[in-house]
Formats: structure tokens, C-alpha cells, sequence
């Protein structure tokens, strides 16, 4: 990317994480998913900007929202937000073509302390992974800085879905895996590249149900918790810059 596309990107991380923010205080016991993404939504588009996962490959609503056994990609329903869920709320914008793409893991009320514990490993995961980035390293530091951290807690990674490149395209090259793979070996970071790290932690085994109904939301095949956080990254030649920093959310080294 050059710099004017760089320039572009960095617009879409602040309104994004500005959205995010938006939601923040919605975010409790006796809301419905649905609630929060018309909130999205209308959010988005009362600022000229656009949903991207609104009709993306058909999916159904503006923002992904999956709780508790739901790894990801879960679709906005009546579900009413209880005391003790876990919720991650991912929101990706289109401002002038260009996305922005982040998604937190909120606690609703009190949570048990392994709900606690996955989402404090996810968000360590991603940090610890942009901690390690330097211009030009493979992607294996991600999936290398991820392990370390799931294997503290004795939880797992998932590994059917990755972060991925992201610009004018919601999801393109590189493909960036959250454990080290020959692949991510071999493939470096250079300094204007823009990507996603959104490691998807499980309690349990690390493996996942694709949904076959609604042809969308992941579960964990045991039943087991998942946690995960996403930031918008920008490599540049004095290192990882991040796109969707909120100004009230979870900051790195934030203790839930
Ligand atoms: N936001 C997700 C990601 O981080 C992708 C959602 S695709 C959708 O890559 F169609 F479900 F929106
Ligand atoms: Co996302
Ligand atoms: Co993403």
C-alpha cells in the first residue's frame, strides 16, 4: 500500500474503533443481539459509511456477534444478553472503499473465572503478537507468540479460521495463521502491508462446528468456551502500527 492507501486505512480503523466504542455502554444484561447490530448499523450509516458484513458472501446482518460456545461469525438474533455471557461483538466498516475490522470479547456482569480466563488469554494472545511484530518478520511470530500464550493457560487455538490481509477487499493475501505453520515460515511481513491478528482461544478442544442451518455460525464441537479479540495492523518500517486502538475498550495489558 502506498501512502495515500495507508492514510485511507488509518481513517477507517479510527471510525471503526469509534463504532466500537459507540456500542460500549450497550453492551449488558437484557439486550438482544439484534439491539446491537441495529445500533451498528445505523451508527455506520449515519456517518456515511457502510456495514461489510451486511450481504458479504450472503451473510444476513451489519456485525458478527457470538456468545459463549459461539467461536465466531454469529448472526444477530433475538437472543437476550444474559448475566454471566460472554459476547464478542465484531464490527467491520467500508469508509471511502477502504475497511477497517476489530472485535472484543465483552464480560456480561460477573462471568465465571475460566469465561474470565479465556477472554484474558485471547486479548493477551493478540497483544503479545503485535508485540512481536517487526517490519519484515514472518507471520510464524504471530502463531509463535499465540501458542506461548494459549499454552500458558492450557487452552487451545482454532485453526480453521485465520486473520487475513485486508484494503479495498474485506479479506485478502497474506493468509495469517494464529499457530506457526511451514507456510507462515516462509512468508514475511514488509512494511505496508495491512492484516488482521484475531486469535480465536477455546477452553477446550480446538475443534469446530460450522453450523449447517444458517451456513454461518462456529461453535465449538465440545461445548467449551470461546474468546477473541481483533485489531486492524499496519506493518510500516519502525514496526506494527495499530489501526482500531479504542479509546475506552480493553488496552493492551488491560486485567479483566
Ligand atoms: N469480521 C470477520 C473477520 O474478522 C469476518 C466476518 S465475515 C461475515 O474476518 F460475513 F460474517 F461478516
Ligand atoms: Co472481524
Ligand atoms: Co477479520
Amino acid at each position: 500500500m502506498n501512502d495515500i492507501e495507508q492514510n485511507a486505512m488509518r481513517k477507517a480503523g479510527v471510525f471503526n474503533a469509534q463504532l466500537m466504542d459507540y456500542i460500549r455502554e450497550y453492551v449488558k444484561p437484557g439486550v438482544t443481539t439484534e439491539y446491537i447490530n441495529t445500533l451498528v448499523d445505523t451508527y455506520t450509516r449515519d456517518h456515511g459509511h457502510i456495514p461489510a458484513p451486511l450481504h458479504y458472501g450472503g451473510f444476513p446482518k451489519s456485525c458478527c456477534i457470538s456468545v459463549n460456545d459461539v467461536v465466531c461469525h454469529g448472526i444477530p438474533n433475538d437472543y437476550v444478553l444474559q448475566d454471566g455471557d460472554i459476547v464478542n461483538i465484531d464490527i467491520t466498516s467500508i469508509v471511502d472503499g477502504w475497511h477497517g475490522d476489530q472485535s472484543e470479547t465483552f464480560l456480561i456482569g460477573q462471568v465465571s473465572n475460566k469465561a474470565r480466563d479465556v477472554a484474558q488469554c485471547a486479548l493477551d494472545s493478540l497483544w503479545s503478537a503485535i508485540d512481536a511484530l517487526e517490519p519484515n518478520c514472518p507471520i510464524a511470530t504471530i502463531g509463535k507468540a499465540i501458542e506461548c500464550e494459549a499454552s500458558q493457560y492450557n487452552f487451545s487455538i482454532v485453526r480453521e479460521l485465520t486473520g487475513h490481509g485486508l484494503g479495498k477487499n474485506f479479506h485478502q493475501e497474506p493468509t495469517v495463521t494464529h499457530y506457526v505453520t511451514p507456510q507462515s515460515e516462509k512468508a514475511h511481513i514488509s512494511p505496508g502491508t495491512c492484516f488482521t491478528i484475531e486469535p480465536m482461544i477455546n477452553t477446550g478442544s480446538p475443534d469446530v462446528i460450522f453450523d449447517k442451518n444458517d451456513g454461518w455460525t462456529v461453535r465449538t464441537k465440545d461445548g467449551g468456551l470461546s474468546a477473541q479479540f481483533e485489531h486492524t495492523i499496519l506493518m510500516t518500517t519502525n514496526g506494527p502500527e495499530v489501526l482500531t486502538v479504542t479509546k475506552q475498550g480493553p488496552q493492551r495489558g488491560h486485567v479483566f
